[in-house]
């Protein structure tokens, strides 16, 4: 906004014109509190204009017109408004179905071969096994009731649509089939609208225990239990809302806080560590090795010992440097650790 005194009538068209400014709004009225003369005019623009040229052109405007005041606004990077709007969040970092088709609905029927449902059933009963003493009991409950109720079971693979419906009904989370690993502003845009991106494929029958990218055992094993629970729903809703529009930078520490928490957290429960991150529950080793390395780690934080923090992170393998260190009080009453790389 400027006022422009009278006899300067197109000196701001050709500053504007000088800067390649994209005029976006033009306004004029006569001026509130003129200095000269009635005909001075109070001038608003809203203008688009590269940020390397704003201070050149700023201060030309100051040398024609009086009272220059500008109010800058950052364009924020596009964002869902609606949940239908997610159908434009399928950037893909890796693809491992090429034939799967971003759109389609969730009620579509995904074919599992009997090798596929063989290596689900190795998985299932190994993991299933540990859950009693390894997982939070907010996921042991869950995961009793997706038994109960929604055919959980060894020698059968659930369809997202069933899993689907059974979250909606306690949190309101729907699973959205994802013919990969999204982007992290995709993905996290995805939860604000308690829409989980699933994939539906499975891992390799070589590697049951460990997949480095998500599939169906991480999502419907991992991640689908503790979804069912209200906090944890309202705390994944919370990351995604905080994401539409971050910055990049912003982006990258809601990514950081959510793979050491959604994906690979622990909690204390009735004086011992239980894991809650979709990343262990859903991996043999990772689950095992965290939890050995973090009671450890509490052991020694006990006893104020050093704990080296040397292991590095490796996508193919499991990861328990992720542990080394944090611990945040929960709203709970117990605990929960968070890794530190
Ligand atoms: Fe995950």
């Amino acid at each position: 906004m400027f006022v422009l005194p009278f006899g300067k009538p197109c000196a701001h068209d050709c500053l504007l014109q000088m800067f390649e400014a994209k005029i976006n709004h033009l306004e004029t009225r006569p001026a509130r509190m003129s200095k000269h003369t009635a005909e001075d005019l109070d001038c608003f623009v809203r203008c688009e204009v590269l940020t390397c040229k704003i201070s050149s052109l700023i201060n030309s405007l100051k040398r024609v017109a009086e009272d220059v005041k500008t109010n800058r606004e950052e364009k924020a990077p596009w964002f869902p408004k609606k949940i239908r709007d997610l159908d434009k969040c399928h950037h893909l970092i890796t693809k491992y179905d090429p034939d799967l088709d971003h759109d389609h609905p969730v009620s579509k029927e995904f074919e599992y071969t009997a090798q596929e449902t063989a290596t689900w059933k190795e998985i299932y009963q190994k993991l299933s096994s540990l859950y009693p003493t390894h997982a939070c009991k907010q996921y042991l409950g869950a995961f009793y009731q997706l038994e109960k109720y929604c055919g959980y079971q060894a020698d059968h693979i659930p369809q997202l649509e069933d899993v689907s419906v059974f979250l909606t009904e306690r949190t309101g989370f729907k699973l959205r089939p994802a013919a990969g690993l999204l982007s992290a502003r995709d993905f996290l845009a995805s939860l604000a609208f308690r829409v989980f991106q699933s994939t539906q494929y499975i891992r390799h029958s070589s590697s049951p225990m460990h997949s480095p990218e998500p599939d169906c055992c991480h999502e419907l094993l991992g991640h689908v239990p503790m979804l069912a629970d209200k906090e944890f729903a309202q705390f994944s809703q919370d990351i995604g809302l905080a994401s539409l529009g971050a910055s990049d930078e912003d982006i990258e520490k809601l990514s950081t806080l959510y793979w050491f928490t959604v994906e690979f957290g622990l909690c204390k429960q009735n004086g011992s560590i239980r894991a809650y991150g979709a990343g262990l529950l859903s991996s043999y080793g990772e689950l095992m090795v965290s939890l050995n390395m973090a009671s450890l780690w509490w052991v020694h934080q006990q006893a104020r010992l050093h704990v080296p923090r040397s292991v590095k992170f490796s996508s193919q393998r499991p990861l328990p440097s992720l542990f080394s260190a944090g611990f945040f009080p929960t709203t709970r009453g117990g605990g929960a650790l968070c890794g530190c790389p």
